[in-house]
């Protein structure tokens, strides 16, 4: 299988990274603008391969899209990162136009892709990616949802002092600060409700941090995080390559499921070698519903600065 991760910044160096140490992949291509760059950082990491013990190949180009023919999954990474203090949304402007001609480049040559998207601001990304090419909806999937679940369930450890892999948790709706929904009802360690264990100022404290998990990273590190969400998209490409289809709640385009139409946002999703082969139909409650809408109605807000994009 050959996964093409265009942009070699910190996410899509570290997904091309975890590809590889997870065995993901067979081939892994990295593309940048920079010149010389996904060069220096697949060479770097091709080093590794003796040491870690995986034969993944993984190489680098400089804007060269005809080495990515022929891709089974393309993850977009392009556009520029948040810096301290600034929004997912107010990259807009100029991530549209570069995202749309990424995903242009990347189909006429790997035409049959199913693409990842994770260019911020995503679930605008990813619907501009679905509008500017017309591919059908289950080959265009934002990764945002498996990242801010892994927040999620990373803080419910903590508060909780238990294992992150005894935990199970979703978060839906938007990637953005104010729009992202911790289903913190339906969340469990090991299948017991985790209301059993926490209060509900500290599970509101939970939700809380989670919305912003990647807000307080940009703080600490002066751009936005790579590691989880490299980890998050890798996650997300092993289940489309090896057909695993997990659950993952994923930035789709909705026709209708939870009530939502004509735009992408976080819901849960099977996803498997077909990309999204089904939306799963969580019963929500009405306050988790009445979110959903008002998460779905700001998104549709950032779509609108698409119009001149499209
Ligand atoms: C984050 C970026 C990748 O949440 O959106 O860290």
């Amino acid at each position: 299988m050959k996964v093409t991760v265009v942009g070699a910044g910190n996410v899509g160096a570290s997904c091309a990274e975890y590809i590889a140490q997870k065995r993901i992949a067979s081939k892994v291509v990295l593309l940048d603008i920079k010149e010389g760059f996904a060069e220096g950082k697949a060479l770097d990491l091709m080093q590794t391969a003796t040491t870690l013990g995986f034969n993944t190949s993984i190489t680098g180009v400089t804007s060269n899209y005809k080495a990515t023919a022929g891709s089974d999954v393309v993850v977009i990474t392009s556009g520029v990162p948040r810096k301290p203090g600034m929004t997912r949304e107010e990259l807009i402007g100029i991530n549209a136009g570069i995202v749309k001609s990424v995903v242009e480049n990347i189909l006429a040559h790997s035409p049959e892709a199913i693409i990842v998207v994770v260019s911020n601001p995503m679930d605008t990304m990813t619907y501009l990616a679905l509008k500017a090419t017309g591919l059908p909806k289950n080959r265009v999937i934002g990764m945002g949802g498996a990242l801010d679940s892994s927040r999620f369930k990373t803080y419910l450890s903590i508060a909780l002092q238990k294992p992150a892999n005894d935990i199970q948790g979703m978060v839906i709706g938007g990637h953005g600060d104010t729009t992202m929904i911790p289903l913190t009802r339906l969340a469990s360690y090991n299948g017991i409700p985790v209301s059993q264990f926490l209060d509900s100022k500290t599970l509101e404290q939970v939700a809380a941090d989670t919305m912003v998990g990647g807000a307080t990273l940009t703080k600490l590190l002066g751009t936005s995080a790579w590691y989880a969400p490299g980890a998050s998209v890798a996650y997300l490409v092993d289940s489309i390559v090896n057909d695993q289809k997990k659950m993952i709640p994923c930035s789709v385009l909705v026709e209708g499921e939870y009530g939502l139409s004509d735009l992408c946002i976080g819901v849960p999703c099977i996803i498997g070698a077909n990309g999204v082969e089904a939306i799963v139909d969580v019963p929500l409650n009405d306050n988790e519903k009445a979110l959903l809408q008002e998460s779905a109605s700001k998104v549709r807000v950032m779509n609108e600065a698409l119009d001149s994009v499209l």
